[in-house]
């Protein structure tokens, strides 16, 4: 077996890992390493920003970032940055911020912003004598943990509490201390962090030191510290409602119909995991796109959103639907971008369905990668307005415009 192996690959220059890297693995072809480089930032000191954020960097990844205007937010006007790949995800959701925004808009409402942590360890005497021992000693983990707190009580934030967990049920000798945090507008990893750190080391040397447990009661094993992702107590509730007879504007469906419809559609996302998981990826597409756009970690926010789906013992749908007294109303716990993108995305599945808009990006994308010109470019679309979009079509259509055979075309799919 051919050794690609390396060490030492980390200290290399960029130059030179790009080097290995297509020596060992594209056949020291020269156009992969101009087009690794063609993606550099022009300004020396912003590439240099990019090449410190990880590690082994050989390039940036650039992703289309996009905006998507009036959302209506709380009487407030926004123009929410999207950072995606999936065609139709910004149209979508500026198609329904426009359709709120002359319904009332969004209302969205912080309910609670509180994150979660433990410290995980394994101890062995009785719970009660545990629980004892930790109501005596509780008010050092605050006290030792003051330098560290100091900056974020001065921002209105700090540690909220901290509780011992039993945990035997799951897991012989399994105790948690689950400590709850106010990161103010901050993610607060590091914070959260470096504070169950040193939980740990309090837990251990309070437990060493004290003059109530036994020996054989000081026995005790920290598992590890870190924060959850799961925080179900960081919620934002946003909704949007009009009256019934105000939803089919621009389709041909009665307002009875597409209600019928829609409460079905969202029904069936709370009851069929298969569809809950379609659904809510829906959703994400609205809400990764702004995480990403903005910078934040969005893996973070896509396990919470998960795990919050499934919080019942069963993954459901995000979103939920009411009908009273004439009033519909689309709710869900996060974000309003993901509010919308969902009403989007249920509004043309229940109407025309979901490959009408899908495939006129497609079409463009092709159309893209054909080089077409502008004026090839507005002929195939309109050809196409009436015509179910295939790749084969559209290159076919492009040659017999261009004049050319398609086995001229190079590029495929
Ligand atoms: C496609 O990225 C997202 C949808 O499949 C979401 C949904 O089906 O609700 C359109």
């Amino acid at each position: 077996m051919e050794n690609k192996t390396i060490k030492g690959f980390s200290k290399l220059s960029k130059e030179a890992k790009i080097e290995w890297l297509t020596k060992e693995y594209l056949e020291g072809d020269d156009a992969s390493i101009e087009l690794l480089k063609s993606y550099w930032h022009n300004d020396t000191k912003t590439q240099k920003l990019h090449d410190e954020f990880i590690e082994n960097t050989l390039t940036n990844f650039y992703l289309p970032f996009g905006v998507a205007p009036n959302f209506m937010i709380n009487d407030k006007v926004y123009c929410i940055p999207m950072a995606i790949e999936e065609s139709s995800v910004v149209a979508a959701a500026a198609k329904s911020a426009s359709f709120w925004l002359n319904r009332g808009g969004f209302k969205a409402q912080v309910i609670s912003t509180i994150k979660v942590g433990h410290v995980h360890f394994a101890w062995y005497g009785e719970y009660e004598r545990l629980l004892d021992f930790f109501t005596r000693v509780k008010d050092k983990f605050f006290q030792n943990t003051e330098n560290l707190t100091a900056n974020m009580r001065a921002r209105g934030g700090g540690i909220l509490d901290i509780q011992l967990v039993n945990k035997c049920e799951l897991e012989p000798n399994y105790y948690q201390l689950m400590a709850k945090f106010e990161t103010c507008d901050s993610m607060g990893a590091n914070f959260i962090n470096s504070l169950l750190e040193e939980f740990s080391k309090t837990l251990s040397t309070e437990i060493e030191n004290d003059t109530i447990l036994t020996d054989e009661e000081k026995k005790i094993q920290v598992i590890m510290c870190i924060l959850s992702n799961y925080t179900p107590e960081c919620l934002v509730r946003s909704e949007v409602s009009c009256k019934v007879e105000e939803l089919t504007e621009g389709t041909d469906m009665s307002p009875e119909l597409f209600i019928e419809k829609f409460v079905q559609a969202i029904h069936v996302a709370t009851i069929e995991p298969y569809r809950a998981t379609t659904h809510n990826k829906g959703i994400f597409n609205g809400i990764d796109s702004v995480v990403l756009a903005t910078g934040n970690d969005f893996r973070a926010v896509e396990a919470c959103g998960h795990t919050y789906a499934a919080k019942d013992g069963q993954y459901k749908s995000l979103t939920h639907v009411s009908v009273e007294n004439g009033i519909f109303r689309l709710m869900m716990i996060t974000a309003t971008a993901g509010l919308a993108q969902n009403f989007g995305a249920i509004r043309s599945l229940v109407t025309t369905g979901i490959q009408k808009g899908h495939m006129k990006m497609h079409l463009l994308n092709i159309l893209n990668q054909l080089e077409a010109t502008d004026s090839e470019k507005k002929q195939i679309v309109e050809l196409f307005k009436t015509k179910t979009v295939t790749y084969k079509g559209v290159v076919d259509e492009f040659c017999r415009i261009r004049g050319i055979e398609n086995k001229d075309i190079s590029i495929g799919k």
